[in-house]
C-alpha cells in the first residue's frame, strides 16, 4: 500500500500508484485466460487490485486510468514508466488498445465481486470493435456497478492498433532483407572506395525505428534468425535492431534512436578492411591475425569520420564502431590510455553486438550458443563487460526463450516459441507453436502457453527441457514465424 506521507507531488503519486494498478490490473486481467472466477488466485490478483483501487480513491475519491497515445495517466497527471516496469505497461496498454479502451474510471470504494465482474468483462470483450465501451457501459449499469466506467480510445491510428496484423508481419520482413542488401551495398562501396548513398540508409534507418516502436517483437523474431551466408551484414542489421529495441526500452527519443540504430548498423564497418581470410576463418586465430582483427574499431572510426556524406551523424557512428569492444570496464578493446567512461550508445551496442555474434556458428566458434547461454555469460559479465542496468533490460526483451528459438518441452514435443511473456515471472513459459511431424516434415500445430496449470494438481502443464538448433533438424525457422 502506498503511504501518502512519502509522496511529494501529485506526478510522485501518479507514478507509484499508476505502476501499482497497472502492475496489479494486468496480471488480473491475464489470469482470466487462466484460471476461472472461482480460482482462489482469481480471489488474490481481485484482493490485491482492490487495495489499490481504494487507497487511491480513500485520497484522491476516484481513480481514473487514461491512456492517450503510448503514455499512460492517472487521475490526469502522468505516469513515469520505469525501464523495468516498461513490458508490463506496453502488456497492459495493448490488452487496453485492442478492445479499444482508453479509459478506465473508479468512482467510489468497490467491493471484490464487483471487481472481478467487471474484470472478467473486460477481458471478454472482442477485439477491435470500435464500441466495445458502450456494450461495456451498458453491461456495468445492468449489473448494478455505477461506480465503474469506462471511456473509448482516443486519437489512435488504424495502423497502431492491428500491429501484429499479416500486413505489419510482411512490411517488416519485406524491410529485414532489403536493409541486408543495404548494408551490403554501402559496406562494399566503402570498400571499393566508391560513393556511398547515404540519404537511402537514413531512410531505412527512419523505417525501422518506426517499426519497432510500433512492436519491436516481429523484428525481434526476425533478428533471432542467423544469416550464415552474409554474416558482416546480417549481423550488422540485427544489432542495429537490438540497440534500437533497447534504447525504446530504455526512453530514449526516437530522435536519437534514429542514430543508435545507424551507429548499431555500421558498427563494425573497420571490417571491410580485414582480409577475408582472416574474417572468414574457422579455425582460431593466431596471435597475429588476432591483431589485425583488433584493429577494427579504430580503422572503422577512421572510415566514418573521413565519410563527409554522414553530417551530424558522425559523431554517434564514430561511438558505435570505437566503443564496442571496449568494455564497461575500459578493460576491452582498443586499449585506452586516457580512461574515460563509455558512452550510453556505446554499452547499449556492445550488448546487441555480443548477443548476436555468439548466437552463429561461424567465425571464432564452431557451435553457436544457444539464447540462455549467451543470456548467462551477459549476466555473469554484467559489471565488467556490460552494463549492469542494460544487462537486466536486455534479458527482459529478448526473454530466455526468444521468439523463434525452437525448444525441446518435457513431454518430448518440439516446438517453435512465438510469443515470450510480457511479465517478469514467466520469462521462461512463452508460448510455444508446436510442430507435429508428417511425412518427414514439420507442419505447425497448436500453441501451447507453457504459464497454464493444471486445474487439480496447481502443476505447471509443460516445461522447457532444452533449446536445440533449427539446422540440426533441418528446420527453417523463417517459415514458422512469419
Ligand atoms: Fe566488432
Ligand atoms: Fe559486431
Amino acid at each position: 500500500m502506498i503511504q501518502e506521507k512519502h509522496l511529494s507531488t501529485h506526478d510522485d503519486f501518479a507514478t507509484q500508484m499508476g505502476t501499482e494498478f497497472v502492475t496489479k490490473v494486468y496480471r488480473f486481467l491475464k489470469g482470466t485466460a487462466i484460471y476461472d472466477r472461482n480460482n482462489v488466485i482469481i480471489d488474490q490478483y481481485a484482493q490485491g487490485c482492490l487495495q489499490t483501487i481504494n487507497s487511491a480513491i480513500k485520497s484522491e475519491g476516484n481513480l481514473s486510468f487514461k491512456i492517450v497515445s503510448n503514455n499512460c495517466f492517472l487521475n490526469n497527471a502522468k505516469i513515469q514508466i520505469r525501464a523495468d516496469n516498461y513490458p508490463i505497461f506496453k502488456g497492459l496498454m495493448n490488452e487496453l488498445k485492442k478492445r479499444w479502451i482508453g479509459e478506465i474510471e473508479f468512482s467510489g470504494e468497490i467491493k471484490k465481486e464487483d471487481l472481478k465482474e467487471f474484470i472478467f468483462l473486460l477481458a471478454g470483450l472482442p477485439e477491435n470493435n470500435e464500441s466495445n465501451y458502450l456494450y461495456a457501459n451498458q453491461q456495468l449499469e445492468l449489473r448494478n456497478l455505477p461506480d465503474i466506467h469506462v471511456e473509448k480510445l482516443e486519437s489512435f491510428k488504424d495502423e497502431e492498433i492491428y500491429f501484429d496484423s499479416e500486413d505489419q508481419k510482411k512490411r517488416c520482413k519485406e524491410f529485414y532483407f532489403k536493409s541486408i542488401s543495404l548494408v551490403k551495398e554501402v559496406m562494399e562501396n566503402v570498400k571499393n572506395q566508391k560513393l556511398v548513398n547515404i540519404r537511402k540508409a537514413k531512410r531505412f534507418m527512419q523505417n525501422a525505428v518506426n517499426l519497432i516502436a510500433q512492436d519491436d517483437s516481429i523484428l525481434l523474431g526476425l533478428a533471432n534468425i542467423k544469416n550464415y551466408d552474409e554474416y558482416t551484414f546480417n549481423h550488422s542489421v540485427n544489432v542495429a535492431i537490438y540497440a534500437i529495441a533497447i534504447g525504446q526500452r530504455i526512453g530514449i527519443p526516437k530522435r536519437h534512436l534514429f542514430q543508435l540504430g545507424m551507429a548499431g548498423l555500421f558498427h563494425d564497418i573497420g571490417k571491410m578492411r580485414i582480409s577475408k581470410e582472416i574474417l572468414n576463418k574457422t579455425e582460431k586465430l593466431d596471435p597475429e591475425e588476432w591483431e589485425v582483427m583488433r584493429t577494427h574499431p579504430i580503422v572503422g572510426s577512421e572510415i566514418v569520420m573521413k565519410m563527409k556524406e554522414w553530417g551530424d551523424l558522425s559523431t554517434r557512428m564514430i561511438i558505435g564502431a570505437f566503443e564496442h569492444h571496449l568494455k564497461y570496464d575500459l578493460s576491452g578493446y582498443p586499449r585506452m590510455i586516457r580512461k574515460r567512461p563509455l558512452s550510453l550508445f556505446g554499452r547499449i551496442i556492445a550488448i546487441a553486438d555480443f548477443y548476436d555474434a555468439l548466437g552463429r556458428p561461424r567465425v571464432y566458434h564452431q557451435f553457436p550458443y544457444v539464447s540462455e547461454k549467451i543470456l548467462m555469460l551477459m549476466m555473469e559479465r554484467s559489471g565488467k563487460d556490460f552494463d549492469p542496468l542494460l544487462v537486466k533490460v536486455f534479458i527482459n526483451m529478448v526473454g530466455i526463450f526468444p521468439l523463434g528459438a525452437l525448444v525441446l518441452l518435457n513431454t518430448n514435443e518440439m516446438g517453435i516459441v512465438v510469443q515470450t511473456q510480457e511479465e517478469g515471472e514467466f520469462i521462461d513459459r512463452p508460448k510455444v507453436n508446436l510442430l507435429v511431424q508428417q511425412d518427414g516434415q514439420y507442419l505447425k500445430g497448436k500453441v501451447v502457453d507453457l504459464t497454464e496449470k493444471d486445474e487439480a494438481t496447481s502443476q505447471y502443464k509443460l516445461e522447457i527441457v532444452k533449446t536445440l538448433d533449427p539446422n540440426e533438424y533441418g528446420i527453417n525457422i523463417t517459415e514458422y514465424l512469419i
